[in-house]
């Protein structure tokens, strides 16, 4: 919804309506030396107004921004000048509009906008540019900090052990007053000295996670980022100590609501018992709704399919601040700045429901935000992919900062592994993509309280087509004395398949640092390209392109292609260690699930229209301009699609 801008963006004059109205200067001083500064000024006639905003930088150049504001009151957008204007509820969005998209150090921009309102138009007061606030030292009172400093995440300890809390806190403007400790929603105590520390006598067994709130002189708190600890041995695998491929010796979970929908469809049933991962993709989704169950119900039913023995859950986290930046159809509900949302709302709540002792013997597979780390390569400034919404998420720092946070608390519970997507061969795969990307997630996995230790693994083609292994032809073959690597189709790439991928992508990233027992998976749920299309040997020698072309399983038009793509098959069931350093094939992408809708359709998940969804659309710079290749009639992102789960029956390679 986000980017659909409903609110037309009007280049014009700055309004020079109501001459000698009263013209308020309702804002904020303009001293702070802080990211930035916004000056907002209204001409209000009653009921209707004009609001001209000044937008100054003082932190780092930017190249590329978005202005975020919530109205106090009813007031409306009903047009605005010099921004992409967008108004949901009451939170207002102003993305640059290319031209006026720098900003450097110092400089600033004025915007403006007509809006509408009854009651009061008191002024917004909480502006973020590119998620940082700005106006910061407005003069209210300042929060108190405060950090768990003891004990240490992903701390174990022996059943029946006391355990020493402490924590540092301070307060910017006063004084902090006293600090709590808490274990889950439980208050365990408090201290009003510095330094703040609690014993606490008698920790139950299985996974806790710990807080501490400060208090200032002022009332205000503020809660520390959680600790998770394990007392005793929670059953199955000892604490701590995971087993180095999940998979081995055990079952993976069949979601129920999945398997329904298959079976109901005609042939689905061979493939019903199929495990699939669910996707927590929004909040909502965590507590569950009326066609999905959420996750501790999903949970309740792995430990029942466990039934003693052991069991991986897959579950993939999808729904980073500003996701899916270089798309449309799998917008989500957060905006590029809300990042607390995002830790507090959303991962939180997650790590609460997996540290519950109940699931401590599942192995719990996590699925890290697909395709959020892989946008900051390839689709930002100066790239010619490059999108001002991807400039915007490279700029704030919140998905290196959101997958980062997601680690650590995820990776804090003793029984979760987890794996980092890493796109797939058809993008990330050439050389420029390839290295920046494993440092780029080591920065990641190294921010926000996350060590390589809280990495099990990376997971490639996650809801991609592409091929697993293609074997008429390698990248070292020539034709004539061109290397396939000049191909259209490889296009300079350094690998053909997923499997080459991901097996060189492993090692690539061991040396960006994680560890040397990092792991595979490749999504093999779409990649199978089978059917009466699939060629039985090479193309011929005739030229490169001929050769390629002839011969590759891969039917897409082109390798950027990713939505509902006509003519995909089932791949590989899902299987353990099928290849050296792989440690599964799963099926992360349910089969039957839309990857978007191939026209608008309205929806309150922030899903939106994007035309590579779209069979008449001729592409754009992310697909070399070539058709989508999409299916038509294609439901919303997620959405139940049973034209798609029939040809991908019928495509499936391996044959059914
Ligand atoms: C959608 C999600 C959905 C997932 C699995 C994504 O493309 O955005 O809503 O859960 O696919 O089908």
């Amino acid at each position: 919804m986000r980017k659909r801008r409903p609110v037309k963006a009007i280049a014009r004059a700055a309004v020079g309506a109501a001459v000698g109205a009263a013209v308020l200067l309702v804002g904020t001083p303009a001293h702070a030396a802080t990211g930035c500064t916004v000056d907002y000024q209204v001409n209000d006639w009653g009921g209707g107004f004009t609001a001209g905003i000044t937008i100054t930088n003082n932190d780092a150049a930017l190249s590329g921004w978005e202005l975020s504001f919530g109205f106090p009151g009813d007031q409306r957008v009903t047009n605005g000048w010099s921004a992409d204007w967008n108004q949901q509820g009451d939170r207002v969005t102003a993305g640059d509009l290319g031209y006026n998209g720098s900003l450097g150090t110092g400089q600033s921009t004025t915007i403006g906008f007509n809006g509408t309102y009854s009651g009061t138009n008191d002024p917004p007061t909480d502006f973020t540019l590119n998620g940082v606030t700005c106006n910061d030292s407005g003069g209210g009172n300042l929060p108190p900090t405060v950090s768990l400093t003891q004990p240490s995440n992903g701390a174990n300890f022996a059943a029946g052990q006391p355990i020493a809390l402490a924590a540092d806190a301070s307060d910017p403007d006063g004084s902090v007053t006293s600090v709590d400790f808490y274990a889950g929603d439980t208050l365990l105590g408090s201290d009003t000295t510095s330094p703040y520390s609690l014993q606490w006598a008698a920790p139950g067994d299985g996974g806790h996670r710990l807080t501490a709130v400060a208090h200032d002189d002022s009332g205000d708190t503020t809660t520390s980022t959680p600790v998770s600890v394990t007392v005793g041995d929670g059953g199955g695998d000892p604490p701590g100590d995971r087993v180095d491929n999940p998979y081995v010796g055990a079952d993976v979970y069949v979601n129920p609501d999945w398997s329904a929908k298959a079976a109901a469809e005609p042939g689905g049933d061979a493939i019903a018992d199929q495990p699939t991962a669910v996707w927590m993709d929004r909040i909502a989704a965590i507590e569950g709704t009326s066609t999905a169950r959420g996750l501790a119900a999903h949970l309740d039913t792995a430990v029942a399919q466990a039934a003693g023995g052991e069991l991986v859950f897959q579950v993939v986290i999808y729904n980073l601040p500003g996701r899916d930046c270089a798309a449309l159809a799998s917008n989500g509900e957060l905006e590029p700045h809300e990042i607390d949302r995002y830790k507090h709302e959303y991962i939180d709540p997650i790590a609460d429901i997996l540290s519950d002792p109940a699931y401590a013997d599942l192995r719990i597979v996590t699925v890290i935000e697909i395709d959020s780390l892989p946008n900051l390569i390839t689709n930002v400034t100066p790239r010619p992919t490059a999108t001002p919404e991807c400039d915007v998420m490279k700029a704030n720092g919140n998905y290196v900062e959101g997958v980062g946070y997601a680690l650590a608390q995820l990776g804090a519970v003793p029984n979760v592994y987890n794996y980092i997507d890493a796109g797939h061969h058809g993008w990330i795969g050439w050389d420029d993509n390839f290295g920046p990307s494993a440092d780029l997630f080591h920065q990641a996995a190294t921010s926000a309280g996350s060590t390589v230790d809280d990495v099990h693994g990376f997971i490639a083609n996650t809801a991609n087509y592409g091929a697993l292994k293609e074997d008429h032809f390698a990248i070292g073959d020539t034709v004539n004395g061109t290397t396939v690597r000049q191909s259209d189709w490889i296009d300079w790439n350094r690998y053909v398949d997923e499997l080459s991928f991901a097996q060189a992508f492993r090692l690539e990233a061991v040396s960006a640092g994680f560890n040397p027992d990092v792991g595979m998976l490749i999504d093999t749920s779409r990649n199978g390209w089978g059917g009466d299309a699939r060629p039985t040997g090479p193309g011929p020698m005739t030229d490169v392109n001929a050769y390629v072309d002839g011969g590759r399983y891969d039917q897409r038009i082109h390798l950027g292609n990713w939505c509902n793509q006509s003519g995909a098959g089932l791949g590989e069931r899902p299987q353990t260690a099928p290849e050296p350093g792989i440690d599964a094939y799963i099926w992360a992408k349910p089969p039957g699930e839309s990857d978007g809708s191939s026209e608008e359709i309205p929806n309150p998940d922030g899903k939106g229209f994007d035309r590579m969804c779209d069979p008449t659309y001729p592409g754009n710079a992310r697909n070399g301009f070539n058709m989508s290749g999409a299916l038509p009639d294609a439901p919303l992102s997620g959405d139940w699609f049973p034209a798609q789960f029939a040809e991908l029956l019928a495509n499936a390679y391996p044959p059914l």
